[in-house]
């Protein structure tokens, strides 16, 4: 049965949801509009949600990789060995002793460092953009082989760089390539794999893990990101035990890696309360960032933090949970907690501030649409 367009457009309009939301949550495969509360729509995430639980003020300590490093690693938090800042202002080591502004400034620690594999990411990065991994790297002659097979040398890989970093934040972050824990390895060989755990901070500074995914990479691929083809598979919190997994843009579930044919449903991730535990201590240790997304990786001595993520990929997450996330009393009284409204369906005054808002982004679009107009004429 597929909705009515009155039930659509509540959805949209009464329920904050996108009309991807409406597919992925699977509304248009027979899902019954009766279950519009048993989701959070995007909408409604980033109008009354987002920054209600994590202060845009606040964002810096996550979103910025170079602070984040930085912040977790004064904490004791561990992280992967991380060789300094690449920027052409402010570029420095990771003791802040020596500049690293130039090409040959980063050349010259990279010699004195020696790493054997090693990752350039933009500091403003999100989604696995503009990662660089090179996996095999002489010392001797500057030459090295990127993730995906490619030859290259030092050089010719930070020449490359765009200066003005990624979304408007400039700067590369340089750091040790970490492995993955042997388990792991053994179901996806070729990626870094990252378990994506999301903690909320209670009033009482009591951290929680909400809900947990791992994703493992393709061959082919540099990273494990769901975007770039990664499986993304549910964890069991309370075991650590994976479910069926997704594959972007494939219906249906699936229980074997598709390369490497290993079965990962049914399996139980190693270290698991580890890494639950490391998530939680971090958690309340990000000030005005109360419902974060950790990216961790499981190495072979233990979890590692990757990074933090204010935006965690709400859709994602919610594909994941088959009767949805706020189908389940527990979650809704926790997101309840962090002082955000959820949607009832019914008209409401924050039904009536998204609509205005709604409205007033149509409105931008419009006159922005006008201004190119008349300025290029
Ligand atoms: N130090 C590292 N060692 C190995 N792989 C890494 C490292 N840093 C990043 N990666 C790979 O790149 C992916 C994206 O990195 P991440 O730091 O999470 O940035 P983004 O914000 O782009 O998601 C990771 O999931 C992992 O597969
Ligand atoms: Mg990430």
């Amino acid at each position: 049965m597929t909705l009515s367009r009155l039930q659509r457009n509540k959805l949209v309009w009464l329920w904050g949801y996108r009309p991807a939301d409406i597919t992925a949550y699977g509304f248009d495969d027979g899902r019954p509009a009766a279950d519009a509360g048993r989701y959070l729509g995007s909408d409604w995430n980033r109008r009354f949600v987002q920054d209600v639980v994590n202060d845009p003020r606040n964002h810096v300590l996550t979103e910025h990789k170079w602070v984040f490093y930085r912040f977790a690693d004064g904490f004791g938090l561990p992280v992967p060995p991380t060789i300094g800042f690449f920027d052409s202002v402010q570029g420095t080591t990771w003791d802040g002793e020596r500049p690293l502004r130039t090409v040959p400034q980063v050349l010259a620690e990279l010699d004195r460092v020696r790493p054997t594999g090693l990752v350039v990411k933009p500091a403003g990065g999100g989604q696995g953009a503009q990662i660089t991994i090179l996996d095999r790297i002489d010392h001797a002659t500057g030459t090295a082989t990127t993730r995906t097979g490619e030859e290259t040398t030092l050089e010719r890989v930070f020449a490359a760089l765009d200066p003005g970093g990624e979304r408007g934040v400039s700067g590369y972050v340089l750091q040790h390539a970490v492995r993955n824990h042997p388990e792991l390895a053994q179901l996806a060989p070729t990626t870094t794999n990252t378990c994506r755990v999301l903690t909320t901070v209670a009033t009482d500074g009591t951290a929680h893990v909400h809900a947990a995914s791992i994703r493992l990479g393709r061959r082919g691929g540099m990273i494990d990101n769901w975007g770039s083809g990664g499986v993304s598979i549910p964890i069991d919190v309370a075991t650590g035990v994976m479910g069926p997994g997704i594959l972007k843009g494939v219906p249906g579930d699936l229980t074997e890696h598709p390369d490497t044919g290993e079965r990962f449903a049914g399996r139980e991730l190693p270290l698991w309360q580890e890494t639950v535990e490391l998530c939680r201590r971090a958690a309340v240790l990000f000030p005005g960032l109360r419902f974060l997304g950790w990216d961790v990786v499981i190495g072979p001595d233990g979890p590692m933090l990757l990074e933090g993520n204010v935006h965690w990929s709400l859709r994602g997450s919610q594909m994941l949970a088959a009767d949805g996330w706020l189908a389940d009393p527990d979650t809704r009284e926790r997101v309840e907690g962090l002082g955000v409204p959820l949607p009832t369906g019914r008209v409401s005054r924050q039904v009536a501030a998204g609509v205005l808002a709604r409205g007033r982004d149509r409105a931008r679009r419009v006159a922005r649409r006008v201004g190119r107009t008349l300025t290029s004429r």
